[in-house]
């Protein structure tokens, strides 16, 4: 069944208060709730509709007595309720250890916890399970003292005691009126790292991260990136914590990232443990940007939450932005929109131009889960950014204070989010809106004429049809632009373009001479900019742009010219040479360039990935895609070999902190080695073992790792049995294992995937290790675009596999096929097959029959 945006009415019954009673025990625990209901002014109706989901109701009540006279509707319970207000109480046994789909009460090792977002609840108990219904919540629960000596819920602890035989119990109340999703219940055997926060009115916060025995000597990261992230959202947003503790709790078996729960996140263990011999630099980025976005969650999703699903992107894409924003204040600022772009791209582009494209607020689904997108989180995040450039940062703050106040307590709707930042930043927002209602990634054609001293860009903009949207109206388009004058090398202040017109002109005089265009700086709109620029304006940009965003999407658009015309076989071997030699020079003017930061160093030299090169080609090559880009990076290595060897040296000469300069160094260090391997395998596979051999930390190690994992060199071997000993236990780093032969470039990788998935360590039952292996070989062409098909065939043998078992982590793994109308005609063939021979088997979850279907559609 298919659930549509405007099809939306408020509940019938509110629930403004729940007591939750549980009665733990791994396999049968009871659950029994107290539901206060009153009827809703706003839609009166007489059935209270209370979703179930795979549970059944042992008992209900109704003010107190046996109450028979309700139905069943499918999975809901149904009861017809006289007059205003009753209290219904209903009992139901759920079995934690069989609920391998982890939703809703599920065991992790011994332990018990929760998800509820977004249709957990309801795997629970039977209630109104829909986000528009706000309630205040008491949980007791009871259970065995031994197996369970930690009992947590959201708000506050409010009583607990003995119990008989070896149990306990304790009690929580949440005085903050909250949705069904935000629930959470975890017991278990935990310890906590402890610390506090005060807020700036004085209220002092006890936070602590629970994690296993063992653990909580990894967790110093995360409770600093928890504190920083409540300082900062208090300086920027305005925003302070609003109960007397914060828990966090680390859980090794968990679908998501992590999950904001009202007082009590939980989140996956890759995004709270760290140190720095089992994390990599980018693993500390991703526990401090996920115990951030979760943090923030607490205003804008929490206080604020969404009416319905429709909505996601309303918390979603501003509680991204949220952790963008102050990832940015932490770190280089420069350097995080970079990855945040390069995410968008490889993710979210490839989503806007498939058959499972979708507007960031969706107008129809039919599983809610297959909706935590890249284009609803990541695409949402840019859209909100947009009317920051639009508003400046002031203007910006007094529209997000407006709409806190407004809506505080409320579950609101992206409508009610635009419409307050419109009010109180003073923007007219009419047609952005439809940022929120097209799909697609919108290109820009640009034209440059030069006459007088007059330069007229003219741009034209067009969004492609999408599947259900064949047609659509221009977008508004903030464009940051500058003019560089090719002789001083500078320009003359920015401009921003506001691009609203499926064609504009815009003219800018005092230019003698024609300058040197810098569009889409900041990368400003979410756009794909198509634009004439020749590779010696490039070069210049690259050197010279003083937006450093720009200078990398110089670089970038550079290396996707060159690639994209060999790829379509357009290049002469004049041609070829001209377009190495451009690529070879800026290159050597970025590792010499004494200004440039290595952090930035390392962005600027990394090429652009095989998906963004994918999605400038139709019908694409997989194999040829590879075969270019790994031909260009062997040339690179040729060309620069004493200037990475130099650059080895000199980055493996710094010592190990976490600051800028010594992260800078270890990436360039691997990215020297990366280069290095094609052009110089035995050289490189020296270097690489030396460096894990010398390795302190893990971004060194699994650097090495990498670039050997790729090689076919006797060091290979050697090194991955060490690392798999030297390591063994711990799940995290298992992961990075299995992780890193899948996505290497080694010509075997496909058979090595194949042999990995009968290792002793491989499960179907951990989501992360599922993701580790087949997520990596997904996403490596070298693996899944096989000409023989049989990447393919196993991601499709994966996916039937993992169904019964999870079909919210399975139906992760259908986009990847869904792409075939991209590739060329022999393996689109073979991809759509293995969609059909999905799709043919019965009994297939919501999550996977959706997202398959509607490949086989697109
Ligand atoms: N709200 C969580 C977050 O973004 C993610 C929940 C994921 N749920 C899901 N069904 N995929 O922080
Ligand atoms: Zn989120």
């Amino acid at each position: 069944t298919v659930i549509n945006r405007l099809d939306y009415t408020p509940p019938a019954w509110l629930v403004p208060q729940i007591a939750l009673d549980f009665a733990l025990s791994l396999d049968a625990t009871r659950v029994l709730s107290v539901l206060s209901v009153e009827r809703n002014p706003a839609n009166p109706a007489p059935t209270l509709r209370l979703n179930g989901d795979g549970i059944a109701a042992r008992s209900v009540n109704v003010d107190g007595q046996p109450h028979n006279d309700w139905r069943m509707d499918g999975a809901d319970l149904l009861i017809d309720l006289p007059g205003e207000a009753h209290t219904v109480t209903i009992e139901t046994v759920v079995n934690p250890t069989a609920n391998t789909q982890l939703s809703g009460l599920y065991a992790s090792g011994g332990m018990l916890c929760t998800q509820c977002e977004a249709e957990g609840f309801r795997r629970i108990t039977f209630f109104p399970d829909r986000p528009d219904v706000l309630s205040v919540y008491t949980v007791k629960m009871a259970g065995d003292k031994q197996k369970f000596p930690i009992l947590l819920s959201n708000g506050n602890p409010v009583a607990s005691g003995e119990g008989e035989d070896g149990t306990h119990w304790a009690e929580w109340h949440d005085p903050w009126p909250k949705p069904s999703y935000l629930f959470a219940l975890v017991a278990g055997d935990l310890v906590a790292s402890r610390d506090s926060f005060t807020t700036r009115s004085g209220r002092k916060v006890d936070l602590a991260i629970y994690v296993r025995a063992g653990d909580e000597a990894r967790t110093d990261h995360a409770m600093r990136s928890l504190i920083a992230s409540m300082e900062w959202d208090e300086e920027v947003y305005g925003r302070e914590y609003d109960l007397d503790l914060f828990n966090i709790v680390a859980v090794s078996d968990f679908n998501a990232g992590a999950m904001e729960n009202k007082g009590l996140n939980v989140f996956n263990t890759r995004y709270i443990l760290a140190d720095p011999e089992t994390a990599t630099d980018g693993d500390y980025d991703a526990v401090e940007g996920v115990v951030a976005h979760e943090y923030f969650h607490n205003w804008s999703g929490n206080r604020v939450t969404c009416r319905d699903w429709f909505q996601l992107s309303l918390k979603e894409g501003f509680t991204v932005l949220r952790d963008q924003q102050f990832s940015a204040d932490r770190g280089s600022a420069p350097v995080k929109r970079i990855e945040d772009v390069r995410i968008l791209r490889a993710a979210q582009f490839p989503e806007d131009s498939g058959p499972l494209a979708h507007p960031i607020r969706p107008d129809s689904y039919q599983e809610i889960s297959n909706f935590y997108t890249a284009t609803v989180y990541n695409k949402g995040a840019e859209v909100i950014r947009m009317m920051t450039v639009l508003a400046g940062p002031e203007r910006f703050r007094k529209g997000t204070d407006l709409y806190f106040d407004r809506h505080d307590g409320e579950a609101a709707t992206c409508e009610d989010f635009v419409k307050a930042i419109e009010d109180g930043a003073g923007l007219d927002l009419t047609q952005f809106r439809r940022w929120y209602q097209q799909a697609g990634t919108p290109r820009v054609d640009v034209a440059v004429a030069h006459a007088g001293d007059t330069v007229t860009l003219t741009l034209k903009q067009t969004v492609p049809p999408t599947p259900g949207q064949p047609d659509k109206q221009p977008m508004v388009i903030p464009l940051r632009t500058a003019l560089f004058d090719r002789a001083t090398g500078k320009h003359d202040g920015e401009h921003l373009i506001v691009l609203a017109e499926a064609e504009q002109s815009f003219s800018f005089s005092g230019h003698a001479t024609p300058p040197v265009l810098s569009i889409n700086r900041g990368f400003s709109a979410p756009v794909a900019i198509a634009s004439p620029v020749s590779n010696e304006d490039l070069v210049f940009l690259a050197a010279h742009d003083d937006d450093p965003f720009a200078r990398y999407e110089a670089m970038q658009q550079l290396v996707v010219q060159h690639l994209v015309s060999a790829v379509r076989g357009e290049l002469s071997p004049a041609q070829r040479d001209a377009g190495r030699k451009a690529i070879g020079e800026a290159f050597a003017a970025v590792l010499a360039d004494g200004a440039l930061d290595d952090l930035m160093r390392g962005e600027l030299v990394i090429l652009p990935g095989e998906s963004y090169l994918h999605e400038q080609l139709a019908p694409v090559d997989p194999g040829k895609v590879r075969a270019e880009r790994e031909d260009l990076k062997r040339w690179l290595g040729e060309t620069l070999k004493a200037e990475w060897t130099t650059l080895h040296d000199r980055c493996s000469a710094v010592p190990y902190s976490l600051d800028a300069a010594a992260r800078g160094a270890r990436k360039l260090k691997t990215q020297a080695l990366v280069y290095l391997a094609p052009a110089a395998p035995t050289e490189a596979a020296r270097r690489a073992r030396a460096q894990y051999d010398a390795a302190t930390n893990m971004t060194d190690r699994q650097g090495a790792l990498m670039v050997l994992a790729g090689l076919d060199v006797p060091e290979r071997a050697v090194a991955l049995a060490d690392f798999h000993q030297r390591f063994a236990g711990n799940m995290l780093v298992i992961d990075k294992w299995f992780s890193l032969q899948a996505g290497s470039l080694h010509p075997d990788a496909l058979a090595h995937v194949q042999a990995l998935a009968g290792h002793p360590d491989f499960t179907l039952n951990n989501p992360n290790r599922v993701r580790a292996l087949y997520m990596a070989a997904a996403a490596n062409p070298g693996v899944f675009h096989d000409a023989s098909g049989a990447g393919y065939r196993m991601i499709a043998d994966l996916i039937l596999q993992l169904d019964p078992i999870n079909g919210n982590v399975a139906a992760r793994f259908v986009p990847p096929l869904g792409r075939w109308k991209k590739i060329e005609p022999a393996r689109a063939a073979l991809m759509r097959a293995e969609l059909e021979r999905i799709a043919a088997q019965p009994g297939l979850s919501r999550d996977v029959r959706e997202q398959v279907s509607k490949s086989l559609e697109g």
